[in-house]
């Protein structure tokens, strides 16, 4: 499967054989994420990880998805810590760091940040989401997340709920599911639905979204429920935020009318939309889902800076 020396900015770079390449291959990777097997397939090799927003998952399981394989890690974790604090340009710094490192892993606030940097560097860039942009290698992980629970991807009935306009999981994973016949419902208030710009890439690819402002009518036929946070920081006006903050909240009894078997997923982090005491219930998948970033970040790492696991 030709990843190799390749950026991966956008789902939109992956077709489905390749999505089902890197969930297979994930799937390997799950002991050696564990630590229960020890492969060093990226030994000699640097990953540079620059993270210009704040992260939590996505930068520690990139390092620990690239330390299990035995590459070594250089990071920045803010701007003002690097020369751009001194007037140097994205395109000049990426040119720097991809000097000092094999492969560059970027977090940028501004949509098409990442795209830049794949044009700039010799080396690949992986896009660890781009403003209110993508986020697809969330998206994979979302998918083996989804396909571990449920067995294939394929015909499943997903709810996407929350913040639809800025949250740049939900665009990538709306655009990588219609690769599976999947059933789509956009749950928002009307200010914060999907851009219509993805809508119509999505029907342009034969997924009609249904679109609501009711989440008790989704859940029911549900048989994953994927929720995300109101983008607090991506308003331009606070007082709009606070309009809509608290609209959608996941918790027990919401809960009652669902498929025993549903799953409730959320990219994290969380902040009021799911009810504590939803942790304990089995639709629960979202720390599993968190965990999932490091081998699903191993198979990704892998495939693209040339290292084999053979087993
Ligand atoms: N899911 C996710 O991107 O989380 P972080 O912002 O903590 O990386």
């Amino acid at each position: 499967m030709d990843f190799y020396d390749k950026d991966l900015v956008s789902i939109r770079d992956l077709d489905r054989e390749k999505i089902e390449y890197i969930l297979d291959l994930s799937k390997k990777m799950v002991p050696y994420a564990r630590g229960e097997k020890v492969k060093r397939a990226l030994d000699g090799k640097i990953l540079g990880n620059l993270f210009f927003e704040p992260s939590t998952r996505t930068k520690l399981s990139f390092e620990s998805a690239a330390h299990r394989l035995g590459c070594d890690v250089i990071d920045v974790s803010e701007m003002s810590m690097t020369s751009i604090s001194k007037g140097e340009n994205l395109a000049d710094t990426i040119r720097m760091v991809d000097a000092y490192c094999d492969a560059i892993v970027l977090r940028h606030p501004y949509e098409g940040a990442a795209r830049l940097a794949a044009d700039v560097s010799e080396n690949p860039v992986i896009n660890a989401g781009d403003g209110a942009g993508s986020h697809p290698t969330q998206t994979l992980l979302d998918l083996f997340t989804m396909r571990e629970a449920k067995g294939s991807l394929d015909g499943l009935n997903v709810v996407l709920v929350g913040d639809l306009k800025y949250g740049r999981t939900v665009h990538s994973l709306a655009e990588a599911l219609t690769m599976f016949g999947v059933r789509l419902t956009l749950v928002a208030p009307e200010s914060l639905q999907m851009p219509q710009d993805i809508v119509d890439r999505l029907r342009n690819k034969g997924c009609n979204p249904k679109k609501t402002t009711v989440l008790e009518d989704a859940i029911p036929q549900a048989d994953v429920l994927y929720v995300t946070r109101i983008q607090k920081e991506r308003f331009p006006d606070p007082a709009e935020y606070q309009k809509i903050a608290g609209t959608y909240r996941i918790d027990n009894s919401i809960l009652r009318s669902a498929k025993s078997d549903m799953i409730v997923m959320h990219p994290l982090p969380r902040v009021n939309e799911i009810a504590t005491e939803v942790d304990s219930t089995p639709h629960a998948r979202y720390f599993q889902q968190a965990f999932n970033g490091v081998p699903v970040r191993m198979a990704i790492l892998c495939s693209i800076m040339g290292g084999k696991i053979d087993d």
